[in-house]
C-alpha cells in the first residue's frame, strides 16, 4: 500500500488554474501578445518565471526586457493573481477533495503539497485545508520546476515517505512528467488527450476517491501490502 500522497494544488484542490490563466492573459494583452486556452496547457504546473519566458517567446519578445523588467512583469502577473484569489474560501474546494483528505488521514497516510506555486500556503489556508497537510514542499527550495521531479521528491522527503511508496496527483502534463520522473505513482485529473493514455485518470475530482487510489495502486503494484 502507498504511505503518502503528494498533491498538486492549482486545478486539483481548487479552480485556481483558471485564475492563473486569466492573470497571464491580462498581462499578455498589455504586451500585445495573444494567448488562448490551448497555449495555456503548456503553462499549467510551470513556475511563474518559466511561464513568463514561454509567453514572451511566443510573442517574440524574450530579448526585449532586462532582468529587472522581467521581474517586474512577473510581479505584475502575481499582483493580478493575488487580487483574484482574495475571494477564495472553503466552498471553493473541489468536490470530493475533503472526503479524500479525511479518508487518507483516517488511514494514517501522510499528505504533502507538491505545488509549484509560491501562493500555495496562503491558498491552503483560505481553503481551510491546512489541517490536513502534514507538509508543504516550498518551491523556493528546489532547483528545477516541473516537469523536473524536484518538487515531488522534496514533498515526499518532508513527510519521510520513500518516493516509491507515494502517489502523486496532478492536472498538468508537466506535473505528470514530474511525478513519473520522481518514481512516485501518477494519478491524473483530466483527459487522456491532455495527460496521456498510459496512466490512471479521473475526469474530475468527484471520482478521485480513496477507493480509486487504492484500486489504481493495487492494479499496478499487485495486491500486496
Ligand atoms: C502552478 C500553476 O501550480 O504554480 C502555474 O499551475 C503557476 O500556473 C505556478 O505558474 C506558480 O505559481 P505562483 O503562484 O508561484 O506564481
Ligand atoms: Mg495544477
Amino acid at each position: 500500500m502507498f504511505k503518502g500522497v503528494l498533491f498538486d494544488l492549482d486545478g486539483v484542490l481548487t479552480d485556481t488554474a483558471e485564475y492563473h490563466y486569466l492573470a497571464w492573459k491580462e498581462l499578455a494583452n498589455h504586451l500585445g501578445i495573444h494567448i488562448d486556452r490551448d497555449f495555456n496547457e503548456q503553462l499549467k504546473g510551470v513556475s511563474r518565471e518559466d511561464s513568463l519566458t514561454l509567453i514572451l517567446k511566443h510573442g517574440n519578445q524574450l530579448d526585449q526586457f532586462s532582468k529587472e523588467e522581467f521581474a517586474q512583469l512577473a510581479k505584475q502577473k502575481n499582483d493580478l493573481y493575488v487580487e483574484m484569489i482574495q475571494k477564495v474560501s472553503p466552498k471553493d474546494v473541489y468536490p470530493g477533495i475533503l472526503a479524500l483528505l479525511s479518508d487518507l488521514k483516517a488511514q494514517n497516510i501522510a499528505i504533502s503539497l507538491a505545488s509549484a506555486s509560491k501562493n500555495g500556503p496562503v491558498l491552503l489556508k483560505k481553503l481551510g485545508l491546512l489541517p490536513y497537510f502534514d507538509a508543504i514542499a516550498n518551491p523556493a527550495e528546489i532547483k528545477n520546476g516541473k516537469p523536473a521531479p524536484d518538487i515531488f521528491l522534496l514533498a515526499a522527503e518532508k513527510i519521510k515517505v520513500p518516493i516509491d511508496q507515494c502517489i502523486g496527483i496532478e492536472d498538468a502534463k508537466a506535473g505528470i512528467q514530474g511525478i513519473k520522473a520522481s518514481g512516485a505513482y501518477p494519478i491524473g485529473v483530466g483527459t487522456p488527450e491532455e495527460l496521456g493514455k498510459d496512466l490512471s485518470l479521473v475526469p474530475n475530482t468527484t471520482q478521485l476517491t480513496f477507493n480509486f487510489l487504492v484500486n489504481s495502486w493495487e492494479t499496478s503494484h499487485g495486491n500486496k501490502n
